[in-house]
């Protein structure tokens, strides 16, 4: 049998964001927690923290929220910030609320800005953060632009030829592919993830992009049902569909 990490649960649950450990001592005695249908009274307890605890503990009669290791796929909506300090809207405010304290905390991988809405994934496991984001594994993000002015007809050999610098960078941007949908609308995947990227690849183009919105992530994509501002957790398979 696999081998699991154990947690006391008192510290588990506390950094999952239910409350501090004497918060959750009083919940247990309450009757509030419950394992394999059993009341759980003594916190101290050490148990195995298994991918199926969720379907094994129970907080106030809901099942317990996803271990750590979880990966969130959002529909991000226009106007929110992908930030955990700025002010205004964040896209972790449409988490469940408890989720803000969560340890180890959730993170957006890569960012979109906040007039940019379509496909984000926010984790809390450090390691696939830094697999999707780094430049060796080349991760291809695909976006849907929308253009205040006609192509020019020289985008798709500018953005192909790796030599298309940014304003105020000193390293070309490696290639890129465009596909055009109409002559004011197109899907541009980029493997990179500088600053602004789309909307300045397509200032140094002298147009400008007028809504963004993003569809994938190497071979994960937006699936129909989801809207904007709704999110699912990720299967292990569809995580690894990113690297494919
Ligand atoms: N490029 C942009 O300009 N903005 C985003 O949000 C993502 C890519």
């Amino acid at each position: 049998m696999a081998k699991f990490p154990t947690s006391r649960v008192d510290k588990l649950l506390s950094s999952m964001g239910y409350g501090s450990r004497r918060e959750i001592a009083q919940m247990a005695k309450a009757g509030g927690i419950t394992l394999d249908a059993a009341d759980l009274l003594d916190v101290t307890k050490r148990i195995p923290i298994t991918p199926d605890l969720p379907t094994r503990m129970k907080i106030d009669g809901e099942a317990l929220d996803p271990v750590a290791g979880m990966a969130i796929l959002l529909n991000k909506p226009l106007g929110m910030t992908c930030s955990h300090k700025e002010e205004g809207a964040l896209v972790y405010d449409i988490l469940p609320d408890r989720w803000r304290w969560r340890n180890p905390a959730i993170s957006t991988i890569g960012r979109l800005d906040k007039q940019t809405s379509g496909l984000l994934v926010l984790t809390d496991d450090g390691d696939l953060l830094h697999r999707v984001i780094s430049p060796k594994r080349h991760v291809k993000k695909t976006y849907r632009a929308k253009l205040a002015r006609p192509l020019n007809g020289s985008e798709a050999d500018q953005f192909a030829s790796g030599l298309l610098m940014l304003e105020g960078e000193n390293k070309p941007l490696a290639p890129a592919e465009l596909d055009i949908i109409s002559e004011t609308e197109v899907l541009l995947s980029v493997t990179e993830g500088r600053y602004h990227q789309v909307r300045r690849m397509f200032a140094a183009t002298g147009n400008h992009v007028e809504e963004l919105h993003r569809e994938s992530l190497g071979g994960l994509s937006l699936p129909d049902g989801l809207a904007p501002g709704q999110w699912k957790l990720l299967s292990g398979e569809e995580i690894a569909s990113i690297f494919q």
